[in-house]
C-alpha cells in the first residue's frame, strides 16, 4: 500500500494522507543550522549541535509518537484545526506534504480554507523560515484567528529533559512587537539567543506554555486557541514558548501569506548588550528583515533549488527503470548529504544527545558524499584524523562542536583505523588532490604532536599489523564493524554497556571481517604510499595484504563460506560447527570485495551460501540461525530477539557488500535483485509492511525470525546510504573514479538493457552510453570515437567533455 507518490520533476515525495505508518520526516539545512520535520510538522531544529544548541523542544518516545513541532492553529468560527493535521487532528478535506530537497511544504484544507506551510532553512542562514499562506476558496468572507506555536528547548537538550530542579526556574523571554526572544541563560554565559518573529502586525502573543496550553490540556486543545484570544503571557521560568496571534480577514478567492522566522542569533561576547541588561538584538532584526516578504522566501527557495541541482548534477542517470533513476539521481545522494551533516546524531531514532560523530561511520559516509562536496569532505577527513592516537588507534566517536574525541566511549574498536584509509582513498580518487596527504594533522587534537595525513594512514595500517592474534588475523578489540560482536566483554551485569566493557582482556579474539577490510584497504594504501614516494612502504603493504589473504584462506575458510571470527577461547564464530550463528554476512561481503577466494572458486561458493542461507524476500539477514539465547562470549549480538538488529536482522548497511561481491564474481543480475529488495523506492508499494519512508534507506529491516519480518526501523542516519550508493553507482552501473582515470565497468542485470550516465569529475564531464546486453560480459569501450583497451578511461584535461560508448 502506498501513502503518496514520487514527483520526480520536483524531486519531492508527496504524502497524501497524514496517517502514514510512521512519521515520515525530512531534513532542512545545509551547513550550520538544521531541522528535522515530519509530515505533520513535528520535530525540532538546532544550530550545529543537536545536544547543546537545540532551539525547540521535542519529546522522544512520546504519546502520540510525534507531538511537538511548529504548529499553526487556525480558528475559523468556533472550529479549530491545524493544516499539518497534528496536533488538533481535525479531519481535513485535503492533506498533502511535499518533502523535497531542503524544503517541506505541508498543505491542509478545511471548510473552504487552504493553509500551506512552506518550511526551509535558507542557504547561509541560521533560521527556519515558515511561510504560511491562507487562501479562502469558498464563497463567503472568512475571519480567521491564527496562532503560531513553538516550545523552546533550554539549549542543552540533555539537561532540558533531566535537570528540572534547575531548568524550571531559568526560562526567560523578551517580546518586542512581533518578535519573541528566547533568552534563557543569556544573562550569564551564553552569547546566543533565539528569535521567533513574523512579518505582520500581531493581535497578541503568549510565551508561557502553561498559560497558552493549560496545565491539564494537550497540544491538541490549547486554552488560548479555544478561547480565541492571546493572553500576553510572559514566561518566567517553567516552559517558555513562542506564540503569535494574528487576525486574518479573507474575502472569497483571496489569499495572504505570512512569513515566520525561527532563528538562532549569536553575538560577539563584547557586543552581547546594547545597554546594561538590554540584549543586543541588531542581528536578529536584520535576520527578520531579510525575510520580511513572501518574495524573499521565493528567492530563498530558488537559491536552494539551484544549490541542490548543482550538487546532484554530478552523477545523472537515465535508465528505463524510473525507480532506479529516482534513487540514483535524487534520494540516495540526498540521504548521503544528510548523513554527512548529521552523522548518527539526530533522527527519529537517534536522540541528538547521545552519539557524536563516529570515526568508522564518518569515514564510510564519505564514500557517499565525496563527489558532491569534495572540499567539505577534505575538511572532514582532517577532522577525523585529528582524533587518532599516535599508535594508530582512534577515538570511536568525537563531538561535532568541539571536534574532540569522546572519552566516555574511548577507543578499542579495531576496525576503526582502517576506515580512514578507505575514506581518504575515496577522496583522492575523486579529486586527485594528493596534497591532502602532506597536510599536517594532530594526534588526539594535540597541536604539539602532529604528522602528515599520510603518516596517519600508515599508523592505521600498522595498527592492524601490530594487533594480530594467534591465527595471524586481526584482533577484534571491543568490536569491529559489528558493534555487537563483543568477544572480550563477557557481561553478566544488566546495566553495563556492551561496547565499552571488557571483563576479560585477551589477545585472542580475532576478526575475519577486519582481515577482509585490511586486504581491501591495502592496495589503496599502497597506491597512496607510491604517490608520496614511499615505495618500500607500498611494496611491504602489498606483501602484508598477501600474507593476510593467505591467513584468511588457511584459517578462516569454513568449507562453504568464510568464518566470522575466533572468540576469546579460540573457538570459531560463524562456522558450520556452531549450533547457532553458523554463517554471518560480513566476511562474505568484505573478503570477496577484497578479492579473496575469487580465483579459486571459494568466493562463488561463499556467495551461493549467502543466497542459500541468508537471503529472504526483504533482503539478506545478518546471520543464521539467529541466536536464540544469550551467549556471554559473543556479547550484544545475542542479546537481541531473533530477527532484530545484529541478531539476524536485515542490516541494510552490509547488504551492498554482498551486492558488490556479486559484481566482483560477475553476477550483476543477482546483485541487482538484492538491491531491489532494500532500495526504498522499490518498497513504496509495501509501505504498510516496511513502515519507514519510501525515499530513504533504513538501517534495519526485521529478518525472517522476527514476528514483523519486513518491517524497517532506524531510517536516515545509517551507513546504508553510502554503501548502497557505492554498490549501485560504482559497481552495478559501474562508473567510479580511480587514481588513473574513470572506471566504466557496468555489471547489472540485463533487465536494464541500456542507460546513460553523465558524470562530472575533476573539472570534466563524462557522457557515458551503455548498451547492456548481458550481466557479466567484458565491457568494450569506445572513447571519443576510439576503442580503448580495458575499462579505465584516462582523466581528461579539465573543461573537456568526453563521450564514452560502452557495450557489455
Ligand atoms: C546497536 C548497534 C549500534 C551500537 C552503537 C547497539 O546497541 O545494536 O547497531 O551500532 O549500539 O553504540
Ligand atoms: C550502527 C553503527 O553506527 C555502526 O558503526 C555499526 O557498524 C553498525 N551499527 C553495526 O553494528
Amino acid at each position: 500500500m502506498r501513502f503518496g507518490h514520487f514527483d520526480d520533476d520536483a524531486r519531492e515525495y508527496v504524502i497524501t494522507t497524514p496517517r502514514t505508518p510512521y512519521p515520515w520526516i525530512n531534513y532542512l539545512g545545509t551547513e550550520d543550522f538544521f531541522s528535522l520535520i515530519s509530515h505533520t510538522a513535528g520535530g525540532y531544529c538546532f544550530f550545529r549541535d543537536a545536544r547543546f544548541r537545540r532551539l525547540i523542544r521535542f519529546r522522544y518516545n512520546n504519546v502520540p509518537i510525534d507531538a511537538g513541532g511548529r504548529y499553526f492553529y487556525i480558528r475559523d468560527g468556533e472550529e479549530v484545526w491545524t493544516p499539518s493535521w497534528m496536533p488538533v487532528k481535525a479531519e481535513l478535506d485535503r492533506f498533502e506534504c511535499r518533502h523535497g530537497l531542503g524544503t517541506t511544504r505541508i498543505t491542509g484544507e478545511r471548510n473552504g480554507v487552504v493553509a500551506e506551510q512552506l518550511v526551509l532553512v535558507p542557504l547561509g542562514e541560521s533560521a527556519e523560515v515558515h511561510r504560511l499562506t491562507l487562501a479562502n476558496t469558498g464563497e463567503v468572507p472568512k475571519r480567521l484567528s491564527v496562532f503560531s506555536f513553538v516550545e523552546f528547548c533550554l539549549w542543552n537538550a540533555w539537561d532540558d529533559q533531566t535537570n528540572f530542579q534547575r531548568n524550571l526556574s531559568t526560562g526567560q523571554v523578551e517580546i518586542e512587537g512581533g518578535a519573541i526572544y528566547h533568552v534563557t541563560e543569556y544573562r550569564e554565559r551564553r552569547n546566543h539567543f533565539a528569535v521567533f518573529g513574523v512579518n505582520a502586525p500581531i493581535a497578541g502573543f503568549d510565551t508561557d506554555r502553561e498559560s497558552f496550553v493549560g496545565l491539564y490540556n494537550g497540544l491538541h486543545e490549547p486554552e488560548v486557541v479555544l478561547a480565541g484570544a492571546a493572553l500576553g503571557s510572559v514566561a518566567s521560568g517553567w516552559a517558555p514558548i513562542g506564540s503569535h496571534h494574528l487576525e486574518v480577514e479573507l474575502g472569497p478567492g483571496e489569499s495572504r501569506s505570512f512569513v515566520f522566522v525561527l532563528g538562532y542569533v549569536e553575538n560577539p561576547i563584547d557586543a552581547k548588550w546594547k545597554a546594561p541588561g538590554v540584549v543586543n538584538k541588531e542581528r536578529a532584526r536584520a535576520l527578520l528583515a531579510r525575510f520580511d516578504s513572501s518574495a524573499r522566501v521565493d528567492d530563498a527557495v530558488a537559491e536552494l533549488r539551484g544549490y541542490w541541482e548543482g550538487l546532484l548534477g554530478t552523477y545523472v542517470l537515465s535508465s528505463p527503470d524510473e525507480r532506479l533513476d529516482r534513487m540514483v539521481n535524487t534520494w540516495n545522494p540526498y540521504q548521503c548529504m544528510v548523513t554527512f551533516n548529521m552523522s548518527r546524531s539526530a533522527s527519529y531514532f537517534e536522540s541528538g544527545i547521545g552519539r557524536g560523530m563516529g570515526f568508522r561511520d564518518s569515514n564510510q559516509d564519505l564514500l557517499g558524499f565525496v563527489h558532491l562536496v569534495p572540499d567539505r569532505a577534505r575538511q572532514r577527513i582532517l577532522d577525523i584524523a585529528a582524533t587518532q592516537f599516535t599508535d594508530g588507534s582512534a577515538y570511536h566517536q568525537y563531538q561535532p562542536l568541539t571536534k574532540r574525541g569522546n572519552h566516555d566511549v574511548g577507543s578499542g574498536f579495531n576496525d576503526d583505523p582502517l576506515w580512514l584509509i578507505e575514506g581518504t582513498a575515496a577522496y583522492v580518487k575523486e579529486t586527485g588532490d594528493t596534497a591532502i596527504l602532506a597536510e599536517d594533522v594532530p594526534f588526539d587534537n594535540d597541536p604539539a604532536d602532529t604528522a602528515t595525513l599520510f603518516e596517519h594512514l600508515k599508523r592505521s595500517f600498522h595498527f592492524t599489523l601490530e594487533n594480530l592474534g594467534p591465527h595471524g588475523l586481526p584482533l577484534i578489540g571491543r568490536a569491529d564493524w559489528n558493534d555487537c560482536l563483543n568477544l572480550n566483554c563477557f557481561s553478566e551485569t544488566s546495566d553495563e554497556p556492551y561496547q565499552t566493557t571488557a571483563n576479560r582482556e585477551g589477545r585472542t579474539a580475532e576478526s575475519v571481517f577486519i582481515a577482509g577490510l585490511f586486504v581491501h584497504a591495502a592496495p589503496d594504501f599502497a597506491d597512496l604510499a607510491e604517490l608520496v614516494g614511499e615505495m618500500d612502504e607500498a611494496a611491504a603493504a602489498r606483501r602484508h595484504a598477501q600474507a593476510m589473504t593467505d591467513a584468511v584462506l588457511e584459517h578462516a575458510w569454513d568449507g562453504e563460506w568464510f568464518l566470522r571470527a575466533y572468540d576469546f577461547f579460540g573457538n570459531k564464530v560463524g562456522s558450520r560447527d556452531c549450533d547457532e550463528g553458523k554463517i554471518l554476512i560480513e566476511p562474505q561481503g568484505f573478503c570477496i570485495m577484497a578479492g579473496i577466494g575469487v580465483d579459486d572458486g571459494r568466493a562463488v561458493k561463499a556467495l551461493d551460501s549467502v543466497k542459500a542461507h541468508l537471503d529472504t524476500d526483504f533482503g539478506i539477514v545478518l546471520n543464521q540461525p539467529a541466536y536464540s539465547t544469550y551467549h556471554v562470549e559473543l556479547g550484544e549480538i545475542s542479546s537481541y530477539p531473533p530477527g532484530y538488529k545484529e541478531n539476524a536482522g536485515i542490516f541494510c548497511h552490509n547488504n551492498p557488500w554482498v551486492m558488490i561481491a556479486e559484481t566482483v564474481v560477475g553476477r550483476g543480475g543477482r546483485a541487482f535483485d538484492y538491491y531491489r529488495k532494500i532500495a526504498p523506492a522499490y518498497l513504496e508499494e509495501i509501505s504498510e509492511i516496511h513502515r519507514m519512508e519510501p525515499y530513504v534507506y533504513s538501517q534495519m529491516i526485521a529478518g525472517r525470525d522476527a514476528a514483523r519480518h519486513g518491517e524497517a526501523k532506524n531510517s536516515w542516519l545509517t551507513g546504508t546510504a553510502a554503501w548502497n550508493w557505492v554498490a549501485i553507482a560504482h559497481h552495478m552501473l559501474g562508473v567510479r573514479p580511480e587514481l588513473g582515470g574513470l572506471r566504466v565497468a557496468p555489471c547489472i542485470s540485463s533487465e536494464i538493457p541500456g542507460f546513460t550516465i553523465t558524470r562530472r569529475c575533476r573539472g570534466s564531464v563524462y557522457r557515458i552510453r551503455v548498451d547492456n546486453a548481458c550481466e557479466l560480459g567484458e565491457p568494450r569501450l569506445v572513447v571519443d570515437g576510439r576503442e580503448i583497451a580495458g575499462t579505465l578511461v584516462p582523466w581528461a584535461p579539465p573543461g573537456t567533455t568526453v563521450e564514452i560508448a560502452c557495450r557489455t
